[in-house]
């Protein structure tokens, strides 16, 4: 079950969790909202950097993932989708192989503040 964010948002930021609550190298999801408010989107992570996409296949826009938090590729080196083995960049997004080969992950601005994960709450209101 992929955590269910927590409403902490303070002056335009929405905090994700702490930068050692996820694998390294590995992924998190989170979801945001109900009903057709519901966002989804997921957070890399390689050492101290992270990089933070929509959880939405461009092939069939769909989540990625098939188990919580399971993201990566058996090599640990590439972002897998779960549907239809799209494989993608863990630090651009693009599609390498797949169905949906050329086409990029939707990109999310993430970034580490005092070892917590934060991105931009602004995000979240403007399609809701
Ligand atoms: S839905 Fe992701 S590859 Fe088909």
């Amino acid at each position: 079950m992929e955590d269910r964010l927590q409403a902490d948002r303070r002056e335009g930021v929405t905090v994700l969790c702490r930068l050692d609550e996820i694998s390294d190298p590995g992924g998190k999801g989170f979801v945001f909202g109900e009903g057709k408010a519901r966002r989804e989107i997921f957070v890399m992570r390689k050492g101290g950097q992270v990089w933070g996409y929509a959880n939405r296949c461009p092939h069939a826009g769909i989540p990625l993932d098939w188990q919580p938090d399971q993201f990566l590729d058996p090599s640990k080196t590439l972002i897998q989708c779960a549907t239809h083995g799209a494989l993608f960049g863990i630090e651009d997004g693009l599609c390498v192989a797949g169905p949906c080969k050329g086409k990029s992950l939707t990109p999310l601005s993430v970034r580490v503040v005092e070892s917590t994960l934060e991105c931009p709450a602004v995000v979240w209101d403007t399609d809701g």
